[in-house]
């Protein structure tokens, strides 16, 4: 990783948590738990990779600042949602989440089911926010609507819980991870580009090309750590896939075929950027990032 890559994701992370911090309800506002609890679940904690994808694909196309930091905190509270409820016993029942205990460990069931449901209502709140045109605000609420929802990661997980036990093909665990993963990071990557000036055709689908490769390579690199990092360095339980018996890249392609796959990505990642040159390298960078990681 460059140095300038580096210097240049710490500010955007610091800027984020500024930004979510004031996106949030404070925790002296009544009902103070449930804000307490939202607070908790978002701020402090996690990469912001979503978040830095929207700032990379927004700057190669001049978005102002202020419009990347709502749309980098919209998406952040969908992700951190899906992660509280991900968590829950009803689903995954983890325990640890960003080296910290889970919400509903911390606070209780009912608050953690609460805290997803209100942060999915705020991020809509927050892409609504701020100068930008009407109808640009409106387009980003159907593509983050629909990368969220029945067709997108609920859909995914939907997919996920159902496959305990079971053998997928390859063909149904990509669907699967395209749409628990891949569809928010896409989401992020567009929502990015489109508070900028306007895409021609071809920068679309460049960009399309990208963000579902990248996509696909987080959840194998996700499905890849689970079975090989431990739990410290990673800030929730590893090995836990196995355990429960979901079907994984790992479990299906077994290890070394998952890290083929998951260079493949990177370098599919990269071919798409090729006609945007050097306004590419943060894309480029964080396409790296996100293969080469350890937590
Ligand atoms: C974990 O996402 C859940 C998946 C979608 C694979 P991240 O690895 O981005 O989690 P944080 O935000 O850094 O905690
Ligand atoms: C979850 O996938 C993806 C989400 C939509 C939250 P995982 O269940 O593999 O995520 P981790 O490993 O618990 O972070
Ligand atoms: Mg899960
Ligand atoms: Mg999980
Ligand atoms: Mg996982």
């Amino acid at each position: 990783m460059s140095e300038a890559f580096s210097a240049w994701m710490k500010s955007i992370q610091v800027l984020m948590e500024e930004a979510l911090g004031e996106f949030l309800p404070a925790p002296t506002e009544k009902p103070a738990r449930l804000h307490e609890a939202m607070r908790y679940a978002v701020l402090d904690g996690g990469k912001r990779v979503r978040p830095l994808l929207v700032f990379a694909a927004g700057e190669l196309f001049d978005a102002p600042k202020s419009e990347l930091a709502c749309a980098g905190a919209a998406v952040e509270m969908i992700h951190a949602y899906s992660l509280v409820h991900d968590d829950m016993p009803c689903m995954d029942d983890d325990e640890l989440r960003r080296g910290k205990p889970t919400v509903h460990v911390k606070f209780d069931e009912a608050t953690a089911l609460l805290v997803g449901d209100a942060l999915q209502s705020q991020a809509f709140l927050v892409l609504t926010e701020g100068e930008g045109d009407a109808v640009r605000k409106l387009a980003k609420v159907r593509l983050l609507a629909e990368a969220s929802g029945s067709f997108g990661m609920c859909g995914g997980q939907a997919i996920d819980l159902d496959s305990v036990g079971v053998f997928l093909s390859r063909g149904e665990l990509e669907q699967m991870h395209r749409l628990k993963t891949g569809a928010l990071l896409r989401a992020s990557v567009l929502l990015g580009a489109w508070s900028g000036k306007q895409l021609s055709s071809d920068e679309t689908a460049a960009l399309d090309a990208y963000a579902r490769a990248t996509g696909l390579a987080f959840q194998v690199v996700d499905d890849i750590l689970d079975a090989t990092a431990d739990s410290a360095v990673l800030g929730k339980t590893a090995g836990k896939d196995a355990a429960d018996n979901k079907p994984t890249y790992v479990s299906i392609l077994g290890l070394s075929e998952s890290q083929a796959l998951a260079e493949k990505l990177r370098q599919d990642a990269h071919h798409a950027l090729k006609d945007f040159g050097s306004a590419a390298q943060r894309l480029r960078e964080l396409a790296d990032l996100i293969v080469d990681r350890k937590n």
